[in-house]
């Protein structure tokens, strides 16, 4: 048996949860999104980006012109559109009615709304059946605000990362974009319907002097230790044969 068929067989999951499942979870800018889709192609897991799926909805709720405050149309447009998640190149990706909104994912307009969009329970009912959907199939790393809580409760792969607001905000800015992180990261903690929070069992990690490939190592050294087969970066890179 491969160390991560054993480490399968001796994860309590739900039937729902029959494959593995990182859950990675952090505040804006923490460098979760490189990190998970590095770890991913480490581990040969498929990568999934819920805050994509988020922001996809927001993007659509914003050019329709619906406030992203009210709640009922939310709900009433939730009934009509097709969300679709699949997979390209390994990696998450969301249709909306079969438009693809990749390239405005981080519009300013997006960025200000998608705390508010994403608060609305009923929206993030139809998102998490999704993000649980994908883990009926693949092997995940799967990041975003409320994985490892919420989502798979049950993995016990979990992890933390934070940073100081300070190098997340020269992050983002180093990114080229106008992200006001302070105000998501309170919006995100406060709200009532899963709340960013540590879950119990995670394992925090405090990216604020490690960089990208250095959070990655110090996750793959965990997750070695409880038994899953992690490559190394050269590893991965090598194609399969
Ligand atoms: O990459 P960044 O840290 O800026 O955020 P993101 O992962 O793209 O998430 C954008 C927003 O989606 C967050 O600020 C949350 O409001 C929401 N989100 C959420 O509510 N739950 C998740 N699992 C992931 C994202």
């Amino acid at each position: 048996m491969t160390a991560q068929k054993q480490a399968r067989s001796n994860c309590e999951m739900r039937a729902q949860d029959r494959h593995i499942v990182i859950a990675i979870d952090g505040p804006a800018a923490s460098g979760k999104s490189s990190v998970a889709r590095e770890l991913a192609g480490r581990l040969g897991f498929v990568y999934v980006n819920s805050g994509a799926m988020y922001r996809a909805v927001t993007w659509d709720i914003l050019r329709r012109g619906i406030d992203p405050r009210d709640h009922a149309r939310i709900d009433n447009y939730l009934k009509r559109a097709r969300i679709v998640c699949d997979l390209q190149n390994n990696e998450s990706r969301i249709l909306i009615n079969d438009i693809d909104p990749a390239e405005h994912l981080r519009d300013d307009n997006v960025n200000n709304s998608v705390s508010l969009v994403s608060s609305v329970p009923r929206l993030r009912q139809v998102l998490v059946e999704k993000m649980r959907h994908y883990a009926r199939d693949y092997d995940l790393v799967m990041e975003g605000r409320d994985i490892g809580s919420v989502v798979f409760p049950d993995t016990p792969f979990k992890f933390y990362i934070d940073a100081l607001p300070d190098v997340r905000l020269r992050r983002r800015a180093a990114e080229g974009q106008r992200d006001e992180i302070a105000n998501r990261d309170h919006a995100d903690s406060s709200r009532r319907a899963s709340p960013l929070v540590k879950a119990k069992d995670a394992e925090v990690i405090d990216a604020s002097n490690l960089s990208i490939q250095g959070v990655v190592s110090e996750i793959a050294a965990r997750l070695r230790k409880k038994g899953l087969r992690v490559a190394g970066p050269r590893e991965a890179r090598r194609p399969l044969l």
